[in-house]
């Protein structure tokens, strides 16, 4: 139902959810309204440009265990074969057992989606976050 431009919609969360939400909004002065527009439009920013085929540029931010074995030689062998598509990598020593790795990438959704997904199957690899900017 529409009216006065904006659309009411009913929705249905599990109510540990709902709580931590209300929560969470009474500690940043959010009603919710504000909390679900803000998670919708994040919602399709993330997944948007997974669905088209231009092209793109980002980043892959990547937390990994450098005790694990060959990680750091199979993560750079995975960039060489990619360095058409990156651009730039940061290295940063967090810890003595934890490594973030930024990765700058421009290229083909598609080239960039397979990036990811190569790097996410090593042994290691805890987080792997790819932030993608569209003009
Ligand atoms: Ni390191």
């Amino acid at each position: 139902m529409s009216r006065g431009g904006v659309a009411r919609v009913s929705i249905s969360i599990p109510p540990d959810l709902l709580k931590e939400l209300d929560d969470m909004l009474k500690k940043i002065g959010y009603d919710r309204s504000k909390a679900i527009r803000i998670a919708i439009r994040n919602f399709l920013t993330d997944y948007k440009w997974t669905q088209e085929s231009g092209d793109v540029a980002g980043a892959l931010i990547l937390l990994y265990d450098h005790k694990s074995r060959g990680i750091e030689e199979s993560l750079t062998d995975i960039q060489h074969e990619h360095g058409s598509i990156i651009t730039s990598t940061m290295h940063v020593h967090l810890d003595k057992e934890n490594c973030l790795e930024i990765i700058a990438v421009k290229g083909s959704s598609r080239s960039i989606k397979e990036l990811a997904e190569r790097m996410m199957k090593e042994k290691g690899v805890k987080q792997l976050k790819l932030a993608v900017v569209t003009k």
